[in-house]
């Protein structure tokens, strides 16, 4: 394939003509696809028929609880048992709660803020605040911040995980600063997982608020797409060894393994932390949804049946990323006008225009019918500095949908990018485009 930068000008204004002619002609097609969100397509949730029913009329947990009726805060000890296994953590380091693990974070910081973390330094909220932001990162994870005013620290996500040398510098001289988010494993949207020295280093670092937390939203932790799983370092077990073992809340939730928005939601940390937040949590609620928990210790019965379960997310969501990814490669590749990442699990494939170009890609493709995340929505206060940044959500649309939805998307690309070219060598003949900024693969 062409190097876009090399064509001459004529070429390319040949190129954008005929472009511009398939774009047109999707838009007569009047699309209406969605994009925009990492959601399980229906063949993944039938996957999880029979859950429901699987209580037949039997509501007592193991130890005889009748889970129709109020209590057990904690989680039901079957439940905590599961998820601990698969958390690699013990039973009395997790809450399996509510319906949604983003509720969780959200409550666990407005109470930082009201009561502090650790009944030892000030409330949070007593003075600005400020969090460190791994980006491109999860827009609603910043969407907490802003909500609350805490300042957010844009630290760049590598291919291991945050610029550690920045953020050890960061917390090690910023008293204020309380917080980091943390996707750890197929990062959103960018599907990279941290390496154990990274793990390592977020565990061990000096900080010099006492009371800086790590919030591991682990939400892709068996969302692998390979055959092997890839491995994540075990944070709680390294703040421990760290001798930080208040450090770190892990976050969990079974929204992409069962149902989006009706199955569990867990959070896991030392025993200290955890009994602390019990004591805070029975202040909202005499329990949680037990009858929703023992309808899934049921359906899954062992942590090794909902590692299999997965592998059958992976075998309906696989096809759609390929296609994603093939179609990316065969239609842009070395036309070095973008570069994107190649998951290996979770729910989204990072995609990079040229600078100063992702915005008007969304729009046009939104102006055609096919909505895509907002530009911008994956940097803290969605400003993506350099305008570059687009996230592609491949799992809820059928193939021959999403198919359609990437011819378009990358017929606004190329469009985008050579009005990009031609305007640059209009303005400024001998200063072309820059080379993509960031470490994803050059293609
Ligand atoms: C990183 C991350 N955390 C949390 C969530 C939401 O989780 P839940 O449904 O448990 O609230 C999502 C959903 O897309 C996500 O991508």
């Amino acid at each position: 394939m062409v190097d876009f930068l090399t064509l001459d000008t004529d070429t390319l204004r040949h190129m954008q003509k005929q472009l511009t002619l398939k774009y047109e002609e999707f838009k007569q097609q009047n699309l209406k696809l969605n994009m925009s969100r990492g959601k399980p397509c229906p063949e993944q949730l039938d996957l999880s028929a029979g859950l429901l029913e699987g209580l037949n009329r039997n509501y007592l947990a193991a130890d005889g609880t009748d889970c129709r009726n109020y209590g057990g805060l904690e989680g039901l000890p079957e439940a905590r048992r599961l998820f601990a296994e698969l958390l690699e953590v013990q039973p009395d380091e997790i809450i399996v709660h509510g319906n949604s693990s983003l509720a969780l974070m959200h409550d666990l910081i407005a109470r930082a803020l009201l009561f502090g973390v650790d009944g030892q330094n000030a409330p949070w909220g007593q003075q600005p605040i400020k969090f460190l932001c791994p980006s491109p990162g999860y827009d609603r994870h910043f969407a907490i911040c802003e909500f609350f005013n805490i300042e957010m620290i844009t630290i760049p996500l590598r291919e291991d995980g945050p610029d550690m040398d920045l953020v050890e510098k960061l917390v090690a001289e910023d008293e204020t600063i309380k917080g980091i988010w943390c996707v750890p494993k197929h990062s959103n949207p960018t599907g990279i997982t941290y390496s154990d020295q990274v793990v390592t280093r977020l565990a061990t670092m000096k900080t010099k608020a006492s009371d800086f937390r790590i919030f591991w939203d682990n939400a892709y932790a068996w969302h692998d797409l390979t055959s092997e799983p890839v491995p994540l370092k075990n944070i709680l077990t390294a703040c421990k060894e760290a001798n930080h073992p208040d450090r770190v809340y892990i976050f969990s939730s079974t929204s992409k393994i069962t149902y989006a928005g009706a199955g569990l939601a867990m959070v896991a940390s030392s025993v200290q932390n955890i009994n602390r937040l019990k004591k805070q949590m029975a202040i909202q609620t005499i329990g949680p949804n037990k009858l929703n928990q023992l309808a899934h210790v049921r359906f899954f019965q062992n942590a090794h049946n909902v590692r299999l379960h997965m592998k059958k997310h992976a075998d309906i969501i696989r096809p759609k990323f390929n296609l994603v990814l093939n179609l990316l490669q065969t239609e842009l590749g070395g036309k070095k006008i973008a570069t994107w990442s190649r998951p290996q699990g979770g729910y989204f494939i990072s995609f990079n225009t040229m600078p100063g170009c992702a915005k008007k890609v969304v729009q046009m493709a939104a102006d055609a019918g096919v909505e895509l995340t907002k530009a911008g929505a994956t940097f803290p206060y969605g400003i993506d500095p350099k305008d570059q940044n687009i996230r592609i959500a491949p799992t809820y649309p059928s193939l021959v949908e999403l198919k359609k939805a990437m011819e378009l998307f990358i017929i606004c690309v190329q469009l985008v990018s050579i009005e990009k070219i031609l305007c640059s060598r209009e303005q400024k003949p001998a200063e072309l485009i820059t080379p993509l900024g960031n470490k994803a693969q050059i293609v």
